[in-house]
């Protein structure tokens, strides 16, 4: 295997605009992002991504994006941006920008341009269509936005419908065009040339549309998906984007991919010439509580999230790579899904360890490193996610109740993961010293910053610890095999890295009640090492032991 340095590092997200307000206008900000920098890099961590921070009119909090070559006034300028990415630089850590380009907002001057007429130079840069039936009133296919409502919205002036797979405001750009991909490329090398060292690539295999835009199945929700997602020029689009610029710099890409399946996975990341993302981030793994998407819960189901994790491992370890995630801006916080509030930290540092000594680059999304956890929504209203409300309107359209409706929302909302970070116990949780944009989790005095700086047994101090333990032990880590073990276990996930004689086995427990765990064949595990735990006083007797709460040993041979 090569040694590439995005197979050592460790990424933190973060989601600017509920990070830290640095001027007291309840937003958060750049200049919030500077003030932080030392303790972002106190966890030990290599880079920072940044979901959108250019200018946007906010229908999708920034994956609208109006300005590519920009930075969004409400967290700053390029020239603040530019001091942080120094000061990261300065501290050995790489910045990766979010690309957002299978739409742009209603708001860019390109958008603007191609709803002038049909013979505006800009007009073929999105899916303008006729409508269909009489007078053309009808949309031009079947299809369903993701986000709201239906996937066409009528023009008046021109008499045509553009396409949005996503919000209204969030027009997809015809990838087809050469010219929106020498766009995109002019996008790549803007940045490339600022000095950030990367992209991830928002819903990337969404890029490429079927020709003619055939009807979909109809579904409640995204009809059409299927004509649309891991589209005929993916990889094509992706390929060129990697020769005539990507392949200049030394930088690294990850694409967003949901519903990616294994064999397109591996022609995107399989290492060599082919290869168009050094890795892709794939959903399966975040739904073990839940039915396709997360306003469907389900009870959480250990065996799901073990099958989807071992799926990725086996298959794409040792030919491509795997980005190594459970929380992002997309979801509700994993202690509250496939964790326990009443066992926080415990299950915290379980669920820490389970992915992180898993082979790929992990990453950390704003909030996660301090057990952030859900917080109640009482009504829609509290609600400002596009998605969120499409979620409730589709629920209201089929006549759930009210009730039922609001349950579903609190199980499934992304809005869980886009409360200020706590970082004291303090008004506003020391977010802002103005008044938040949006609400802050009530548990802030209990959940912060501050207090796990002073607590040695804290998962703040955790996650440093088992950042440092990837470093420690950096080549078992990247070229270590991965071999599950108990696989029926719904109690235990259990997996051993091995590289030649070193071996590291790890055993998360993830139930409440004691449970006996009893070393697998060819294990002596008082001659191991225990290298990281969520309990002191580590017994074992005849080669087994009792588990307590969400009990994590990893030991090291
Ligand atoms: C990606 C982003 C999500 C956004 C969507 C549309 O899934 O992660 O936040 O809403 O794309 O851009
Ligand atoms: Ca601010």
């Amino acid at each position: 295997m090569h040694n590439k340095w995005y197979k050592d590092v460790v990424v933190y997200q973060i989601w600017a605009r509920s990070f830290c307000d640095g001027n007291g206008d309840g937003i958060g900000d750049l200049y919030g992002v500077y003030d932080k920098l030392d303790y972002i890099k106190s966890l030990g961590v290599d880079m920072i991504w940044f979901s959108p921070i250019y200018p946007t009119p906010n229908c999708d909090y920034g994956y609208d994006i109006s300005d590519y070559r920009n930075i969004n006034p409400e967290f700053g300028d390029l020239e603040i941006f530019k001091k942080v990415l120094d000061g990261a630089h300065e501290r050995g850590m790489k910045v990766i920008m979010d690309l957002v380009v299978n739409h742009t907002s209603t708001e860019h001057e390109w958008f603007k341009q191609s709803k002038k007429s049909d013979d505006n130079p800009y007009h073929d840069y999105y899916f303008w269509r006729k409508g269909r039936g009489k007078n053309g009133k009808n949309p031009p296919n079947n299809w369903l936005s993701m986000f709201e409502g239906g996937a066409w919205e009528y023009n008046e002036d021109l008499a045509e419908y553009y396409l949005h797979v996503f919000a209204v405001g969030q027009p997809d750009l015809n990838m087809d065009n050469p010219k929106v991909r020498e766009e995109v490329k002019g996008i790549l090398k803007f940045w490339l040339d600022m000095g950030v060292d990367g992209f991830r690539e928002d819903v990337i295999t969404f890029i490429s549309k079927k020709e003619g835009l055939p009807n979909g199945f109809p579904l409640p929700v995204a009809t059409g998906y299927k004509n649309y997602v891991n589209g005929p020029h993916t990889y094509e689009y992706l390929k060129e984007f990697k020769d005539d610029v990507l392949s200049k710099y030394d930088c690294f890409v990850v694409g967003e991919s949901p519903m990616v399946n294994m064999q397109r996975a591996l022609q995107y990341t399989t290492e060599g010439d082919g290869q168009v993302l050094q890795m892709m981030f794939s959903f399966d793994h975040m739904c073990a509580d839940c039915f396709m998407i997360d306003y469907i819960p389900t009870p959480f189901s250990l065996r799901k999230m073990k099958k989807a994790f071992s799926n990725w491992q086996n298959t794409i370890n040792g030919t491509g790579w795997n980005s190594l995630y459970i929380e992002n801006h997309d979801h509700a916080r994993i202690i509250s899904r496939y964790g326990s509030e009443k066992y926080r930290t415990e299950s915290g540092k379980t669920l820490a360890a389970m992915y992180m000594l898993q082979q790929g680059t992990p990453y950390i999304y704003q909030g996660q490193e301090i057990g952030m956890t859900n917080t109640h929504f009482n009504s829609i209203d509290e609600c400002l996610d596009v998605a969120t409300h499409n979620a409730y309107n589709i629920f209201r359209k089929f006549r759930f109740s009210e009730k039922f409706t609001m349950d579903k929302i609190n199980k499934g909302t992304r809005e869980h993961a886009r409360t200020p970070v706590q970082w004291d116990d303090s008004e506003n949780a020391g977010f802002s010293s103005g008044t938040p944009w949006f609400k802050v989790n009530e548990n802030y005095k209990q959940i912060n910053v501050a207090d796990q700086e002073n607590d040695e047994n804290s998962l703040l101090n955790f996650y440093r610890k088992l950042i440092a333990f990837r470093k420690d032990n950096a080549v078992l880590m990247r070229e270590g095999s991965y071999n599950e073990l108990m696989k029926s276990s719904k109690k235990f996930y259990v997996y051993e890295r091995i590289l030649g004689d070193e071996k590291l086995l790890v055993v998360a427990n993830f139930s409440e009640k004691p449970c006996t765990f009893k070393a697998p064949d060819g294990y002596d595990l008082s001659k191991g090492e225990l290298v990281l735990y969520n309990y002191s006083d580590n017994k074992l007797e005849n080669n087994s032991y009792t588990t307590r709460p969400y009990e994590l040993r990893v030991y090291k041979f």
